[in-house]
């Protein structure tokens, strides 16, 4: 890959370094091309139980290409746009969990696609912040939508039209962040968290849950408790309902790889 680093850390936990540093990993079309292709790949491999991104530098991602995007037509902006959809909902419904694992900045496509992780841990030197009106553009990765699930309509706008950049604790009190980390052990304290919920709960658990809580934010509270009855049921068939049950009543830890 040209602009990612993949790292192999055991147990089915993946780490994707992303690594353009002289652009601050800004997203281009190749690039996004690439997080495609890497997606479509991941998402059918049963070895992958966790995927953690990051960012090589003292970015996350600060947006989109900047460059790239100068005197783009219409419909080369909307190809962009569909791109950059894709590329986020191919990572918000990858059947395992992945974190963005905030380093630095997360700007504008940045932030978009930290948004389409499960969820955020961000380093204290984190920078939060969706830009493109002070470019005259607005979000174009999905940014509007899930950051106004995260963190409520009204700051999301107070985010957008003022084009401010947010640190790390104000993101957590937000909302926006799950978990902040000093800077020095981030990727370690990432990495730790990962692997205790690796051993700790069922990937098919985590899957299935998954799915749910991506579709309740489309459904109402009824068809979603339809669906989670549906589930809940269907997952006793599965060969870890029956090795979490046991373990509980053996008193012994779960083998998930049983
Ligand atoms: N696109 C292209 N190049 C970028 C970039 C971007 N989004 N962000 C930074 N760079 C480049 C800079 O142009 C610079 O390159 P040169 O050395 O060739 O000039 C290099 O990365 C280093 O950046 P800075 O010198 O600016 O670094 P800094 O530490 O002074 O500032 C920063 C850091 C505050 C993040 C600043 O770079 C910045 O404001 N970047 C742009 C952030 C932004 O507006 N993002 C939103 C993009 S629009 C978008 O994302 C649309 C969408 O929703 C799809």
């Amino acid at each position: 890959m040209k602009y990612m680093i993949l790292e192999d850390l055991g147990d089915g936990i993946k780490l994707i370094k992303f690594n353009k540093p002289e652009s601050l990993n800004a997203l281009n079309v190749e690039f996004l091309k690439e997080i495609k292709s890497f997606i479509n790949e991941v998402e059918n491999d049963e070895g992958v139980k966790f995927l953690i991104f990051t960012g090589e530098g003292k970015a996350f991602i600060a947006g989109a290409d900047i460059k790239e995007m100068n005197g783009m037509s219409e419909n080369e902006a909307y190809e962009f746009s569909q791109l950059g959809h894709d590329v986020m909902n191919g990572i918000e419904n990858l059947p395992f969990p992945v974190i963005a694992a905030v380093n630095g900045y997360a700007l504008g496509g940045g932030l978009e696609l930290a948004m389409a992780c499960d969820f955020i841990f961000a380093s204290n030197k984190a920078k939060f912040g969706l830009p493109e009106a002070t470019l005259g553009l607005i979000p174009g990765f999905g940014g509007s939508k899930r950051l106004s699930l995260r963190v409520g309509v009204p700051k999301a706008k107070e985010m957008i039209y003022s084009g401010d950049m947010i640190n790390s604790e104000d993101a957590l009190r937000l909302g926006l962040v799950n978990r902040v980390f000093e800077l020095e052990n981030f990727i370690d304290s990432v990495v730790d968290f990962a692997k205790n919920v690796v051993k700790k709960t069922s990937s098919n658990s985590k899957m299935v849950v998954k799915n749910i809580l991506n579709k309740s934010y489309d459904l109402s509270i009824e068809e979603v408790n339809e669906i989670e009855k549906k589930e809940f049921s269907k997952i006793f068939s599965h060969k870890e309902s029956k090795e979490g049950i046991s373990a509980f009543i053996e008193k012994r830890k779960p083998d998930w790889n049983k």
